[in-house]
């Protein structure tokens, strides 16, 4: 499957970039640049020589041509960014990362963004997509780490059963991240203002913490 990131060029889309292709997927690295995705991309393969990471950098448009696109630009572009594409992005699979924060003295706190969170002003800004918001709680220097083992559980949310099943299949091929589902599209309001908690918990405690549910039961999504 040939992934797409738009705004892939920055600490949260390469690091996501470089364990996609790290787990078998051809990636997309999407930038407003051709260039500096080409850099990027570049960088990340010779970084992790030795490793076969099927990754290429692009223009943000041939990122959205993708079989599934990602969009991992800061929280005001994303809904801007997915409307430049809206007519490449109907009936995909959009997987938006995206959190609302704002620096408020030492603290990160969130944001409440138009429409209650970035994936629903993702959706509604290409309305054909099949959006899904996932990937929110995972610190990007630890995801960048391809010798770092990850153990994480990825919350998805999505209006659409399709893009529930097909996120959750994109998170459960990284090995170490288990998706799960997460209800609607309402629901990724409390998911990207939960993100300032852990951030905070990073800061205070200088970690890199994302979350792992209990009660699930071994195997349960
Ligand atoms: N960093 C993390 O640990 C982490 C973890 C989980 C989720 N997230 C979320 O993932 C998203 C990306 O995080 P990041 O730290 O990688 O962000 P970032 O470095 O600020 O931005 C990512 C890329 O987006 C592009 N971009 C910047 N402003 C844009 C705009 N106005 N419109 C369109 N594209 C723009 C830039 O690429 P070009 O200039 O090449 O186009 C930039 O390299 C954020 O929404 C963040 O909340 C981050």
């Amino acid at each position: 499957m040939r992934i797409g990131i738009l705004g892939g060029t920055g600490p949260a889309g390469k690091a996501l970039a470089a364990r996609l292709a790290a787990s078998g997927m051809e990636v997309v690295i999407g930038s407003r640049q051709r260039e500096r995705a080409e850099e990027v991309a570049t960088a990340l393969v010779g970084r992790w020589e030795g490793r076969p990471l099927a990754l290429e950098g692009a223009e943000n448009a041939e990122a959205a041509a993708a079989d599934l696109v990602v969009v991992a630009t800061p929280w005001d572009g994303a809904a801007p960014t997915a409307a430049s594409f809206a007519s490449t992005l109907a009936g995909k699979v959009v997987v938006s990362m995206a959190n609302a924060l704002a620096k408020v003295g030492d603290e990160l706190q969130p944001l409440v963004p138009p429409r209650g969170s970035v994936a629903a002003a993702v959706q509604q800004a290409a309305p054909a997509a099949l959006v899904a918001g996932a990937f929110h709680h995972i610190p990007a220097r630890g995801l960048a780490n391809l010798d770092e083992p990850l153990d994480a559980d990825v919350l998805v949310c999505s209006d659409s059963d399709e893009a529930l099943v097909a996120t959750i299949d994109l998170v459960n091929r990284v090995a170490g991240l288990r998706g799960v589902a997460a209800g609607s599209l309402s629901n990724a309001a409390a998911i990207e203002a939960f993100t300032a908690v852990l951030v905070n918990i990073n800061i205070t405690h200088r970690v890199h913490s994302s979350i792992r549910l209990t009660g699930l039961g071994e195997g349960r999504r």
